[in-house]
């Protein structure tokens, strides 16, 4: 097997539940049929290439219930957040349990069908309590929910086109080709890194202490939905090029997208982030400081804790804490309160709204905050 020495997916199995003679293109078939959200298309997506396994499609009320409460499916599987095709109610009255029905993208083009084995309530304040801490529609994943219909259709799927058009095609490898090309590098144990921005200096020292422990470095931006006023994907995969290109160690780095959405939901995201590396064969996965979250919704290190939570031995990748990572001016390193004994204003620290600030005035931050090439991108995009 390609894949073989490296960590098993989560689960036990890699699902993929694409189906490679389907018909393409527009859908003309008597089905009923779905136009699904950008969330269930990022969604059906990671289902099919077995990113989520060991998920085969929608979760029934069952899991969906199991996940909001324990953070694990109806089985025990760990699993934190409910995926799941929500419709609205009148959608939902014309669909019976038993029926396929055409999923379908914005372009009404057949990206595969799901098999209605259940319809349920779709209790969006309690998994906003349970999965996201909130119920506050400021909150943007919480936001996405509220927005998302009453009833919840569950049933394996099967996909014949998880995206037509694909950004980044050269870099969307499933899992099946990360494990690949894993194994083709001669790596036993990889490093998932997962973000949602343009890799600044903290980033970089994250990843580089994890490669110092791990075989090889997966880079693995999440490219799917994301809330407006995050960097586009485009230009942070211009980033990500120009970077590795300078910075990292060839044959130690793979860059590779992820079409997941983000739901900013914090530690329990943090947990699904794991799971989908482990899907992809890391071994190990990065959690700095607020992972996945947004605002002041949690806490710094929340993202590290919540692991402990989860049933003993059930995932199998390691996370690595790092805590908040910064350049010391006494140092003259990047360093974290664990390495470094000098006080706050040796560090270089600038806020998210003040780097933003600084580059849409075509001014570089400091070289100890985000390479200058990196920052020469952002400027140029900001520019545009
Ligand atoms: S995230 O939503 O994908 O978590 P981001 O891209 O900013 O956002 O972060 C990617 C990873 O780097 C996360 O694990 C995050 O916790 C970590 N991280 C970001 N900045 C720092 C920092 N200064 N110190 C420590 N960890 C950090």
């Amino acid at each position: 097997m390609a894949s073989e020495g490296l960590i098993p997916p989560h689960g036990g199995a890699l699902i993929n539940r694409i189906n490679e003679n389907g018909r393409l293109g527009p859908y003309r078939g008597d089905d009923p049929a779905l136009v699904l959200t950008e969330r269930q298309q990022c969604d059906l997506e990671m289902i099919a290439v077995g990113a989520m396994s060991p998920l085969t499609g929608f979760v029934n009320q069952a899991d969906y219930d199991s996940i909001c409460e324990k953070m694990t499916l109806a089985d025990g599987t760990a699993w934190p957040i409910p995926i799941t095709c929500a419709v609205d109610a009148i959608t939902a009255d014309g669909i019976r349990v038993g029926v396929k029905v055409a999923l379908l993208d914005d372009d009404r083009r057949l990206l595969g069908m799901l098999t209605v084995e259940e319809k349920y309530p779709h209790d969006k304040t309690k998994q906003a309590e349970l999965a996201f801490g909130t119920t506050e529609t400021e909150h943007p994943g919480v936001g996405v929910l509220m927005s998302e219909g009453d009833v919840c259709l569950a049933g394996p799927i099967e996909v014949v086109c998880p995206k037509y058009d694909p950004d980044f095609a050269k870099y969307r490898l499933t899992p099946e080709r990360t494990r690949a090309r894993f194994t083709e590098l001669g790596w036993k144990t990889a490093v998932g890194f997962q973000t949602r921005n343009p890799i600044h200096r903290a980033h970089e020292y994250l990843t580089k202490c994890a490669l110092e422990i791990c075989d090889g470095l997966l880079i693995h931006p999440l490219i799917g939905q994301t809330q407006a006023g995050d960097i586009s994907a485009d230009v942070r995969m211009t980033c990500y090029t120009t970077l590795i290109e300078k910075y990292y160690v060839p044959d130690r780095t793979e860059l590779s997208v992820l079409p997941a959405a983000m739901r900013y939901a914090g530690p329990r995201e943090a947990i699904l982030h794991a799971i989908l590396r482990q899907n992809y064969g890391c071994s190990h996965f990065i959690v700095g400081r607020d992972h996945a979250g947004v605002g002041t919704y949690y806490g710094t290190y929340d993202a590290q804790k919540i692991f402990e939570q989860l049933p003993a031995g059930n995932l199998k990748i390691t996370t690595l804490n790092f805590e908040h990572s910064s350049w010391c001016k006494s140092c003259e390193s990047m360093v974290s309160a664990k390495t470094c004994p000098h006080p706050g204003e040796d560090k270089i620290f600038l806020s998210g709204t003040k780097v933003r600030d600084m580059l849409s005035k075509g001014e570089r931050p400091p070289i100890e905050f985000s390479r200058p090439e990196v920052a020469d991108i952002l400027i140029a995009s900001m520019k545009s």
